[in-house]
């Protein structure tokens, strides 16, 4: 599954530079490091769409990305136009601190202003355990009513059989409905789970 269209839209380090709110939005946030920016280059099937890196903290702004998802099969295509947004990572990353202090409230204005924003994916390392600063993060989304998407990546790192008790303790932890979707930017595995979990999250109910 990959949509007929994604591209780069617009950078911005402040709400000042952020786009006119016009296209329903999914976020991607999660950890520095975790792996956001290669995700959203998996979804796309367009590598070094979003740049990634070996060192935390590569994405310093908000990068929006137009993608035209309407060529997709079932609900996914019933996304039609959209953009997904790649958050810088929060977390432990090798930053100064006041860069750091920089991003929290740029990370809060996306989460927290924009009219558009239909769901946010929560991206967990599937080899690291649920953090207190995850599920403060989860609460703080469900508190806003905003649907969560929670995605354990790298899921290549770890073995087929040891990947199930992970996303049951993921749940368990986050006090989730569904298990989080596994997935793994390395060899696309569960991109198209991926995909209609976010559907799924961000198209309203049918009536
Ligand atoms: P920041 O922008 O710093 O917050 O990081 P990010 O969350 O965008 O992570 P990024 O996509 O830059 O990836 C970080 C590192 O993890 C890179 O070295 C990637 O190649 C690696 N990586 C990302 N996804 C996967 C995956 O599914 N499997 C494996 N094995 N490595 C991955
Ligand atoms: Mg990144």
């Amino acid at each position: 599954m990959k949509p007929r269209t994604a591209t780069f839209a617009v950078s911005a380090s402040e709400p000042t530079g952020f786009p006119p709110p016009t296209l329903p939005e999914i976020a991607i946030a999660g950890r520095s490091n975790v792996g956001k920016s290669s995700l959203i280059n998996a979804l796309c099937s367009v590598s070094g769409l979003a740049r990634t890196s070996r060192t935390p903290g590569r994405t310093r702004l908000v990068n929006w990305f137009h993608i035209d998802a309407s060529n997709m099969p079932g609900a996914v295509g019933r996304l039609g136009q959209l953009h997904l947004i790649d958050l810088p990572g929060y977390g432990y990353a090798d930053v100064p601190m006041a860069m750091r202090a920089s991003w929290q409230p740029l990370i809060e204005a996306v989460l927290a202003q924009r009219p558009t924003l239909r769901a946010v994916v929560l991206l967990l390392d599937i080899r690291r355990e649920v953090e207190q600063e995850e599920i403060d993060f989860a609460a703080w989304l469900t508190d806003r009513k905003l649907p969560l998407v929670v995605a354990l990546t790298k899921a290549d790192k770890l073995g087929k059989a040891q990947r199930p008790p992970v996303a049951a303790a993921a749940k368990r932890a986050l006090g989730l409905r569904r298990e989080p979707v596994l997935c793994s930017a390395q060899d696309d595995f569960g991109r198209d789970e991926l995909w209609r979990a976010m559907a799924a999250a961000a198209l309203p109910p049918r009536p």
